[in-house]
């Protein structure tokens, strides 16, 4: 056995593999060329010492820690085989695929097998899962199957996120002190309040500064990501899925697989981590460019469907230059409002006589694609589908509602059956392109959400083995269903039910971190945003959606003249820099003014880029900072130029370059010392394009 050495993009991960379960000895910066006698001195000079009033031989931080290598801190692996927790393991291979390896070990009374997978990716994203399986003959209770990575103790704060329906991902920072820091989900869902990628990194660690180790878990229902630091010494993220008792019995033969832990390191900030995972996800889940731009009807129209009022509506979209047009709740058979027909997949004839063709044709003669939402996991009682099968709901009858809601036993198979062939029926029927997948509630049954969140991920694959050309969004009351398990089956989130572009900014800065702004969906909402109340001025709105999966929320028929004409620019606009927006590198600088934000994104080749200053309240000084961009190649000369709607400003004359239209200057002057500033009057968006 020997000690491995994963290295790719700037990450090295070594592997301890000489005779016992191996351990991570190091996770982070490339450590270069190193040969096997180094790796063994390595390995043998990271034996620890043995502090008294301890286990006899120096402590093992595996890859399944535990209390029989002598961990007291979170173990990896709970369960018992007839009230005999699972004994200790050794290990049986190694296979270094380098920048990949496999490792197999098995319990002393070989009655478990656990296969542990370590991927390393070209982007440098390390990815980690276990496979346990019960080789006994008798069943074995899993209680719970983690995944842990030692982190160094420079890793000393934490971010990261919670949230509420309409403000997800809300950063939250923390020093990382002894003790466990736990974030668990048990919606059935990650939730509003998921804490979606949990960072560890040097104090102080922003956008483009600090060294940061980061871990997501890749999966959509209950679960737990951690931090732990302890005088035992060693500190570790780790993350698993949060089973309940008695929810994963393995009986013999069977086998249980992890999530994917998925983690990041990186030795500049936050921008660091999404510089290898933006690659990483375009490489794994990659979606099809152009993302269309996108008109949905919920806040223009509500459950209020009438044809003639739609089809004035795709006549606005297709004259802005959308190209999809997506018809939210409201469609099938019985459904006024959201009390009741969750189940009843079938358009309503009393609304739709002629089924959703006329509206469909018109959609199509436009020249756009049709999309439709659906919440197939859901049951009303209300609903001819609970009349006919009670059984069918979980938790039965009885169970808590939620949005008036109930949620449907996928696990029961002719319940799977029946949804999968009502929405196969209807995507047969009908030309669609697009379905906006919702799922308004959290599960609230014990012990339900691994085998519902596995049935979920069994129907997104039917469809889409079924309908290839169907496009899948995530949406969970908004942004409650963000995850990298999911995105293996879907190709958009709805990032948040929120159209108030202050709100908007924040949620998407965070979650951008993880996801690149191809799969977030973002739209134009009406002047007063429908779930706040606040008003905003058009150009923050337009500015706020146009970077990401564009699309608009808002009844086009009521606009003025002057609002079509600034929306179809901005179509145009976004149109034209989508090539770089949804394939480029996501940058945003460390704020010194809170209340002013930059972002951008600037193309692989770093031959062009956009950036948006944001007020997200009133800048600090009369004279803000300099505009720092990051990103840029030093060497280069760059023109940058506002573009689109002008913001509205606080000042008797704008900076020079600004007079001038233009500034001309090497990147490296545009990152080191950067551009003055207008003043921009709160809640304001100034635009830049920059190009050579
Ligand atoms: C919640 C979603 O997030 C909204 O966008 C909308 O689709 C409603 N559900 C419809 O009921």
């Amino acid at each position: 056995m020997t000690v491995l050495h994963l290295r790719s993009a700037g990450v090295s991960l070594v592997l301890d593999a000489r005779g016992a379960v191996p351990a991570i000895l190091h996770w982070g910066s490339d450590l270069g060329e190193l040969g096997d006698a180094t790796l063994t001195a390595m390995a043998e000079a990271a034996v620890p010492a043995v502090p008294p009033s301890s286990v006899d031989v120096p402590l093992r931080f595996s890859l399944l820690p535990g209390p029989a290598e002598g961990w007291s801190g979170r173990p990896s692996l709970e369960g018992h085989r007839q009230g005999v927790p699972a004994p200790a393991f050794r290990l049986v291979e190694v296979q270094d695929q380098n920048p990949s390896a496999i490792v197999r070990a098995e319990s002393t009374d070989t009655t478990l097998e656990l296969t542990t997978e370590l991927e390393l990716s070209a982007q440098g994203v390390l990815r980690v899962r276990h496979r346990l399986e019960n080789r006994g003959d008798t069943d074995f209770d899993l209680a719970g199957l983690g995944v842990q990575l030692p982190i160094p103790e420079d890793a000393a704060e934490l971010l990261d996120f919670t949230g509420l329906w309409a403000h997800e991902r809300q950063p939250q920072r923390a020093p990382l002190r002894h003790g466990v820091w736990s974030r668990e989900s048990r919606h059935g869902r990650p939730g509003h309040d998921d804490a979606f990628l949990l960072m560890a990194g040097e104090p102080g660690f922003g956008f483009r500064r600090g060294r940061v180790w980061a871990v997501h878990l890749a999966w959509s229902g209950d679960k737990s990501i951690w931090a732990e630091r302890s005088a035992l010494g060693p500190g570790a993220l780790g993350g698993g899925e949060l089973l309940a008792p008695g929810e994963v019995r393995l009986a013999p033969g069977l086998s249980y697989e992890t999530p994917w832990l998925v983690a990041a390191f990186s030795e500049t900030g936050i921008d660091g981590l999404s510089d290898r995972l933006h690659p990483w996800i375009r490489s794994l889940s990659p979606v099809r460019l152009p993302r269309p731009v996108v008109l949905n009807t919920w806040e223009a129209v509500y459950f209020d469907h009438d044809l003639a009022v739609l089809n004035d509506l795709v006549d606005a979209a297709s004259a802005a230059g959308v190209e999809r047009f997506v018809l939210d709740d409201g469609w099938f058979t019985g459904r006024r409002d959201d009390r009741r027909a969750l189940g009843d997949w079938t358009v309503d004839p009393a609304v739709w006589p002629d089924g959703l063709h006329p509206l469909i044709s018109r959609v199509t003669a436009a020249g756009m694609e049709f999309g439709l939402w659906v919440e197939p996991e859901m049951i009303s009682l209300d609903s001819d589908l609970a009349r006919a099968h009670p059984s069918w709901i979980l938790g039965g009858p009885d169970a808590l509602t939620w949005r008036w809601q109930r949620v449907l036993d996928l696990s029961v198979p002719a319940a799977f059956d029946h949804v999968r062939d009502r929405l196969s029926a209807l995507l047969t029927e009908y030309p669609i392109a697009f379905l906006k997948w919702d799922h308004n509630r959290d599960l609230l049954t014990a012990g339900a959400a691994h085998r519902q969140t596995r049935a979920l991920y069994r129907l997104l694959g039917t469809l889409r083995a079924r309908f290839p050309h169907v496009e899948i969004e995530s949406c969970a009351s908004g942004g409650a269903r963000i995850d990298l398990g999911i995105l293996e089956l879907v190709d958009r989130f709805w990032t948040s039910d929120t159209n108030d572009p202050l709100d908007r900014q924040s949620i998407q800065r965070w979650t951008g971190v993880l996801i690149p702004p191809e799969y977030l969906g973002g739209h134009l909402g009406d002047a007063t945003a429908h779930v706040t109340g606040r008003s905003s001025a058009l150009g923050l709105r337009l500015a706020t959606a146009l970077f990401g999966s564009a699309g608009i929320e808002w009844n086009l028929t009521k606009a003025s003249p002057a609002e079509h004409a600034l929306i179809a620019e901005w179509v145009a606009l976004h149109k034209r820099l989508r090539p770089l927006l949804h394939t480029g590198r996501v940058v945003r600088a460390d704020a010194p003014d809170p209340a002013l934000h930059l972002h951008g994104v600037v193309a692989q080749d770093r031959s062009a880029a956009v950036y948006a200053l944001v007020a997200t309240g009133s800048p600090r000084a009369a004279l803000p900072p300099p505009m720092r961009l990051p990103g840029l190649d030093p060497d280069r000369l760059y023109t940058v130029r506002p573009l689109g709607t002008p913001p509205k400003v606080v000042q008797d004359a704008p900076p020079a370059w600004l007079t001038a239209g233009a500034a001309k200057l090497p990147g490296r002057v545009l990152s080191e010392v950067g551009l003055p500033v207008p003043l921009l009057a709160p809640e304001q968006a100034l635009l830049l394009e920059v190009n050579v």
